[in-house]
Parts: C-alpha cells; sequence; structure tokens
C-alpha cells in the first residue's frame, strides 16, 4: 500500500512498520468514533426532558465493567505483540550482514567500510544484503535516520549501537540527523544510494582508498606507538593482542569479560578500566583526545583481523605474563 503520504518504503521491514502504522490509526480512528459516537448519541438519548425529571439511580454491571477493560485490554496487546516482534527483529543483525561504520560529528556523518572507503554524509550499500551499521559519536547525541528504510537509531557519544537494514529497492534517499545536536543540525543531511550488486561492486572496487580499515588500524597502531608495548608474537609490557577478539579475557579483579568492539574501545580511553589478570594498572596510557572515533573504529577492525574466537563458549583467554605470547 503505498499512499504519497508515506516516504518511499526500500527497505523489508518498511512494508511491516507500514502495516503497523495504519493498524494504529484504524483502531484509533475506530475507538474515536466508537467514544464521541456513544457521547452524542448518549446526551441526545438520555437528555433532561424536564425541569424536575430525576433520573434513576444506576447501581452498576460487573458483566459491563469486565467488558470494557478486558476488550481494549487484548485490543492493547495487539499493539505490543506487533510492535515487540518489529523491534526485535530490527534489534538483531542477521551474522551474515556486512559492516558499516558511522561517527556522528557536528554537523556531518562519516561513513567508513570495512575495504577502506570512507565518505561524508554518503552512504552506498547493495540491495538484497543485510547492512549492518556500527554508529559512534564524536560529540553530542545525535540519531541516524533513513527514512525510506524505515530505520532510526540514537548516536549516543560514549559507546556503539548498532542498527541494520535490507535494502530492496535501488534509489537515492534521504539521510537525516533526528536529533537536534546544535546550530546546524538541519544540514546534518545526506543521501543513501541503494545499488544493485554489481553496481556496489564497481563502486567499491573504484574507492581509491588508502587501504583496508584494518590497514589503516595497523598504521594507527604504529603511529600511536601501541606496537612498541602491544607486541604481536612475544610477550611485551601489555598483553599481546593477537586472537583477543571475541574471546573472554580473564580480568586482575577475577572477573571476564567478553573482547567486542566496547570493551576495545573502552581499553584504549580508560586502560585501567578492565586491567587485564597479571598486569598492573597505570601502565597504559589514555588515548583519550589523541585519537577520533574513527580511529579507534580502525584500531578496533585490525584488532579483530588479528584473529577471532568466537565461538560461544571458547576457551578463556587468559593473557597472562606466563602465556599471553603463545596465541
Ligand atoms: Cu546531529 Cu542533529
Amino acid at each position: 500500500m503505498q499512499l504519497p503520504l508515506w516516504p518511499e518504503a526500500a527497505s523489508a521491514v518498511a512494508d511491516d512498520i507500514d502495516h503497523l502504522y495504519i493498524y494504529l490509526t484504524l483502531v484509533s480512528v475506530v475507538m474515536s468514533v466508537l467514544i464521541f459516537g456513544t457521547i452524542f448519541v448518549f446526551a441526545i438519548k438520555y437528555r433532561r426532558r424536564s425541569e424536575d425529571e430525576v433520573p434513576k439511580p444506576i447501581h452498576g454491571s460487573w458483566q459491563l465493567e469486565v467488558t470494557w477493560s478486558v476488550i481494549p485490554f487484548l485490543v492493547m496487546l495487539t499493539f505490543f505483540w506487533w510492535g515487540a516482534k518489529i523491534y526485535f527483529l530490527n534489534a538483531t543483525p542477521p551474522p551474515e550482514s556486512m559492516d558499516v561504520y558511522a561517527v556522528g560529528k557536528q554537523w556531518m556523518w562519516k561513513i567508513q567500510y570495512p575495504e577502506g572507503q570512507r565518505e561524508i554524509n554518503e552512504l552506498h550499500v547493495p540491495i538484497g544484503r543485510p547492512v549492518k551499521i556500527t554508529l559512534a559519536s564524536e560529540d553530542v547525541i545525535h540519531s541516524f535516520f533513513i527514512p525510506a528504510l524505515r530505520i532510526k537509531h540514537d548516536v549516543v557519544p560514549g559507546h556503539y549501537d548498532t542498527m541494520w537494514f535490507n535494502a530492496t529497492k535501488p534509489g537515492r534517499y534521504h539521510l537525516f540527523c533526528a536529533e537536534y545536536c546544535g546550530t546546524e543540525h538541519s544540514g546534518m543531511v545526506g543521501w543513501v544510494t541503494v545499488m544493485e550488486p554489481a553496481d556496489y561492486e564497481n563502486w567499491l572496487a573504484g574507492g581509491g582508498s588508502t587501504g583496508t580499515m584494518a590497514q589503516q588500524g595497523e598504521r594507527l597502531f604504529e603511529q600511536l606507538g601501541c606496537s612498541t608495548c602491544h607486541l604481536l608474537d612475544r610477550q611485551g609490557r601489555c598483553p599481546t593482542l593477537r586472537g583477543v577478539y571475541g574471546s573472554r579475557v580473564q580480568l586482575a579483579d577475577g572477573k571476564t569479560v567478553l573482547a567486542d568492539d566496547a570493551y576495545i574501545r573502552e581499553s584504549i580511553l580508560n586502560p585501567n578500566a578492565k586491567v587485564v589478570a597479571g598486569y598492573k594498572p597505570n601502565v597504559m596510557p589514555s588515548f583519550q583526545g589523541q585519537i577520533s572515533e574513527e580511529g579507534i573504529l580502525q584500531l578496533v577492525i585490525y584488532i579483530k583481523s588479528l584473529g577471532i574466537i568466537n565461538a560461544p563458549g571458547a576457551p578463556t583467554a587468559a593473557l597472562t605474563q606466563q602465556d599471553g605470547g603463545k596465541q
């Protein structure tokens, strides 16, 4: 169903969301007509007919009370059920999704692809393939909104959010920031180009990029001096990072933590937050203020490229002084 009221629908989930929206509107219209119609009819039917008319007292009816409580309750539950179904579908990117990284910054969207392409206020994706976007903010809260794909997600500084979609129709669609984020919020807009897979591969090949994201991350790893302590193939002053990504890391306080994007980001910006077992705190300086969110994402991808232990229930990577170098 495509009324001119609706923005173009170009994702798999768009029709679901439109149908839910139409359903919500219809139920609201039916309820409003019912309520206002009843008021109107009763006002006429039970109007006072003479000055001294005294109405008969009514002592209530539990059948009526139960009926008008239970039926609306069940109707409301259909909102919840349908909404939750779409919400959970939208909240879980399929494992085979391709990755894209978006950083919101006053006032632009910076997009990065694992293959190394980078662009500003432009996003290119193929049709028929789930795309997972990892969102980060360099400063304040933004919101990544693509109306034609019916997806919107807040981009909150300090941590990663993810959203995903499966575009179904080639075209060029608006990308907006949907959260007031300062003077030029209204100018924080861009375009999403949805392409046929072959066109997308062509576009990806003609990038003129400076290496993959992992290679860009590797260069940063050298420039920032990370590589002088985190040696790759033997034990340095800090844990070796080979095979860390996706593993469970044993911490000095006895807990373990999953080495995911968020953990790596935290360890770069606040190294003392989770010290690995066998290592002292205050050895690694914080890189807060020295590296952009884009750079952190490149480092995360680089560390990910060093090996992934991703199976559920994977062995704990106890990165102690003794065995850390033999990963
Ligand atoms: Cu970014 Cu509004």
